[in-house]
């Protein structure tokens, strides 16, 4: 007899070298490789139960989300997963740039995968979550993820405690970001005169960044870091519409993180697709990092979490 309910838990992660562009076709395929650390303490959970007909409720509150919709529907070609009522909870700003949607999937995927044991590998079950959003298939790990191809399932480079670096957000806003993910990488591939370099650049970095990673090479991997997401924003803002995720205070924040570093710390900054920069840094400077962030005009608030686990079901 199935359980009546099944929950999963899953953290998101922050990408080291940037996915931004997919290569088009079935299967939601970014065009290159991506590395990436999993978060520990911010966590999304979800419960799904079988239902009359799918149904969403976010943070408690009846939502509607289309790519959730379309993400069911493509897992169903493959797979018998019956009507679901899905609640799912996050402890952190949904959408602002904090990577709930890598949580979000990578969590629907381990709740599904449990609670209409489909019997996925882990591998599977990265790439049932990045059909569903690219960035979740690196979620189902812990510490250090990788999602390249050919088979673009992620698998995991190096756990948490290999290397256990800190990380700390600021906050600089909590609006929803004004432009998905989706659609940003749809613009930017159609439009920017950059994208076929920006291409080849990740690609050519990826055995790079994993090397510093092995050799848990510091000053290496912020090099890496720091130049893909620099080239990513740089071909956000060419497209046309161009975009431009930062506000004033993550440009503030990224200058006092590089003279922290000028002076000494181990740090250095990553953004993703909204104004939020997360400094990542060794645990002995994270509390220099955390200071200086919070000092820093416009920042409303900084969370320090450390490396975590991957997506799993919660006993309950
Ligand atoms: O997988 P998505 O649609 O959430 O896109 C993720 C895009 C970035 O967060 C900006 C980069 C990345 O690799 O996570």
């Amino acid at each position: 007899m199935p359980a009546d309910s099944t929950t999963a838990r899953a953290h998101p992660n922050i990408a080291l070298l940037k996915y931004w562009g997919k290569q088009g076709g079935p299967g939601n395929i970014p065009a290159a490789p991506s590395l990436s650390i999993t978060l520990d303490t911010l966590v999304t959970t979800t419960t799904v139960r079988q239902a009359r007909a799918d149904s969403l409720s976010l943070n408690g509150e009846a939502a509607a989300d289309p790519r959730i919709g379309a993400a069911l529907a493509d897992w169903r070609r493959d797979h018998d997963i019956p009507p679901l009522a899905i609640d799912t909870r996050n402890s952190f700003p949904t959408a602002a740039g904090l990577a709930s949607s890598a949580s979000g999937f990578a969590a629907l995927a381990t709740a599904v995968d449990g609670h209409c044991r489909l019997g996925l590998s882990a591998g599977e079950r990265s790439a049932l979550a990045r059909r569903g959003s690219a960035s979740a298939a690196r979620s189902i790990y812990g510490g250090f993820a990788m999602l390249n191809g050919p088979d673009w399932q992620a698998s995991q480079l190096m756990s948490a405690d290999y290397w256990p670096l800190k990380v700390v957000v600021a906050i600089t806003s909590t609006a929803p970001k004004t432009v998905s993910s989706r659609e940003g990488m749809a613009i930017t591939k159609r439009s920017s005169p950059y994208f076929d370099a920006w291409i080849s650049a990740t690609a050519g970095d990826f055995g790079s960044m994993r090397d510093a990673v092995l050799r848990r090479d510091f000053a290496r991997l912020a090099e890496l870091s720091e130049a893909s997401c620099l080239r990513m924003h740089g071909l956000m803002m060419s497209g046309d519409p161009a975009l431009l995720y930062w506000n004033a205070a993550t440009l503030g924040c990224i200058e006092a993180l590089r003279s922290l570093r000028e002076a000494g710390r181990n740090v250095f900054f990553t953004v993703d697709a909204g104004p939020q920069v997360k400094a990542v840094c060794e645990s002995p400077d994270a509390r220099a990092v955390q200071d200086l962030l919070r000092a820093q005009p416009g920042v409303r608030d900084t969370v320090t979490v450390g490396l975590g686990g991957g997506a799993a079901v919660v006993d309950e």
